[in-house]
């Protein structure tokens, strides 16, 4: 699948890194292809992945992936060009309190800001060291995946799953707010007394 990774951080070259190695297309879409971050993360994933323009991420995507920080969504999805059609997974965590007039699901602001798109959540939840290595005791970690059109969600838990996570359809947008909340746990968890080494996953018997 071709796949455009809006961000070459820790998400954005996590995901570049396990995608292209289950061979799927990646491109990052990156303000500037010479930061330090693009460039490590064209050199993790190899010679075939390139950096380019926003923009000419967008047009070369079925699959687009928000991975920069939240405060930077709005002023970033003008600048992909026409995303009608297209499946936008936003990887963001907005920690900050709504701005005036935006959701308390801050999901539901980037749908409305991506109006065209379908806009599917995914990733949130986990470290991104966990893309790397999902596997904890012998189980895999879940990322729980919310979005309203049925096509992009079966293709984004496709995607989650070849990273080797558990991929689990956790329902409509709206349900991203408890998805908020996890995230949140997390932090607080990880900075009294835990580490960045844990995860949230779903146990089944
Ligand atoms: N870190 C985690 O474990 C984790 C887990 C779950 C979700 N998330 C979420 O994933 C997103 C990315 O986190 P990260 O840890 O990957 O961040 P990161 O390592 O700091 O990488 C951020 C990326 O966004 C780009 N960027 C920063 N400001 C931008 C702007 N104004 N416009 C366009 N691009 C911009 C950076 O480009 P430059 O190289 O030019 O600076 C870089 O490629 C955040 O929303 C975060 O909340 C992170």
């Amino acid at each position: 699948m071709k796949i455009g990774i809006i961000g070459a951080g820790n998400i954005g070259g996590s995901l570049g890194k396990v995608w292209s190695e289950k061979g799927h297309e990646i491109v990052f879409g990156v303000r500037d292809p010479a930061s330090e971050k693009s460039r490590k993360a064209l050199e993790e994933t190899g010679t075939t992945v390139k950096a380019v323009s926003l923009a000419e991420a967008a047009a070369f995507a079925e699959v687009l992936v928000l991975a920069i920080p939240f405060a930077a969504v709005k002023e970033t999805i003008p600048l992909l060009g026409d995303i009608t059609g297209k499946t936008i997974i936003d990887a963001t965590n907005r920690f900050s309190p709504p701005q005036s007039g935006e959701s308390a699901i801050s999901v539901l602001d980037v749908a409305k800001w991506a109006a065209g798109a379908h806009v599917v959540k995914a990733f949130s939840t986990i470290g991104w060291e966990v893309i790397r290595n999902p596997i904890f005791k012998g189980v895999a970690v879940a990322t729980f995946i919310c979005g309203e059109n049925a096509e992009a969600k079966e293709t984004v838990l496709s995607l989650a799953s070849d990273t080797g996570l558990d991929a689990v359809d956790a329902g409509p947008l709206e349900n991203v707010g408890a998805l908020d909340g996890l995230s949140k746990l997390w932090i607080y968890i990880m900075q009294h007394g835990g580490s960045r080494d844990m995860a949230f996953t779903l146990i089944r018997r």
